[in-house]
């Protein structure tokens, strides 16, 4: 007696690497099928078909390929009692403390400006700062926003954390270092006020959808930098742009957008002040993932929690 999981994927060689990967991670009495039938019992995903789960009735968990799940949770035939899994690190986490190091590094060491300076053959030398004067805030405080929040603050960086919780707290972190963690609505606006560079890790949910709009935007300090490796939702597009042209943002370092591919004529792609990627900040690595998942399954047919269960009604 075979326990059958569904992989199903948009990508044709991230289908395939995902079937190797769990064949390798999951003992013989696994079976891992590319099409639906009624016996399957875990499906792994990615962009699910609008229609795909009418088909498994059989179905007892769904794991995201990914972090987020927003291109699952709204899914119009996932039935509202199925657990949903999400990717926690499986190698995410260094890829996007990485970049996000990259974008902070670049403000402590003013590239922008000294490339600006060299576009005008302009010699000018600007103080040299330390990270202990450099403010950073993380918006969304997760597994990856955690990490990075972390890793700045080792870095001397002074961090700032938001999350939804309605608390503030110091959290102290080995070698004196601290994150000021800065909780609930009410303290939105002062959590905004402090973050030179503002990084966004938040899931996209109704709650954060355009969360940065124009008074977010007033909010920071001026000329403050923005960082978003979460997703391209939650900012309101139109307002960045006032903003960019403005100066109340001087640069904002975009991986994530609400249409991805970003449409070749959008004024993203030649916006003073913008840096962007195409959603590389921290890519599935399809090895680390799929050992995740198949740990959870394990898990889940031995009757013991899984971790990463996404709360639906919060959306993430
Ligand atoms: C990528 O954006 C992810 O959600 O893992």
């Amino acid at each position: 007696m075979t326990t059958r999981i569904l992989v199903s994927h948009t990508d044709a060689g991230a289908q395939k690497r995902w079937e190797r990967a769990l064949r390798a991670a999951l003992p013989a009495t696994f079976d891992i099928v590319d099409t639906p039938d009624p016996e399957v019992r875990h499906l792994v995903t990615w962009t699910p078909a609008d229609d795909l789960f009418n088909a498994l009735p059989a179905l007892q968990t769904c794991f995201s390929a990914a972090a987020g799940v927003d291109h699952l949770i709204d899914n119009p035939s996932l039935p509202p009692a199925l657990p949903v899994y999400r990717l926690l690190d499986a190698g995410m986490a260094e890829q996007m403390v990485r970049y996000c190091r990259h974008e902070v590094e670049r403000r402590l060491m003013r590239k922008a400006v000294y490339e600006d300076q060299q576009q005008q053959a302009q010699w000018i030398e600007h103080a040299a700062r330390a990270p202990a004067e450099l403010s950073v805030g993380v918006f969304g405080f997760g597994v990856l926003g955690k990490a990075v929040a972390t890793a700045l603050a080792e870095e001397g960086y002074q961090v700032a954390a938001f999350r939804r919780q309605p608390q503030d707290e110091t959290l102290a972190l080995d070698g004196g270092r601290s994150i000021d963690v800065f909780g609930g609505p009410d303290r939105w606006a002062a959590f905004l006020q402090r973050c030179e560079v503002l990084i966004l890790l938040a899931p996209l949910t109704p709650a954060t959808e355009h969360i940065i709009d124009a008074q977010a935007l007033a909010d920071l300090p001026a000329g403050a930098a923005l960082v978003n490796v979460g997703r391209g939702g939650l900012i309101d597009t139109d307002a960045l742009l006032a903003a960019l042209a403005s100066g109340q943002v001087s640069s904002a370092s975009l991986d994530v957008f609400e249409h991805e591919p970003l449409p070749a004529d959008h004024p993203l792609w030649h916006a003073p002040g913008v840096r962007l990627t195409p959603h590389v900040s921290a890519l599935t690595l399809v090895e680390p993932a799929a050992r995740q998942v198949a740990e959870g399954i394990l898990a889940f047919e031995a009757g013991q929690p899984v971790p990463g269960r996404v709360e639906r009604s919060a959306g993430y």
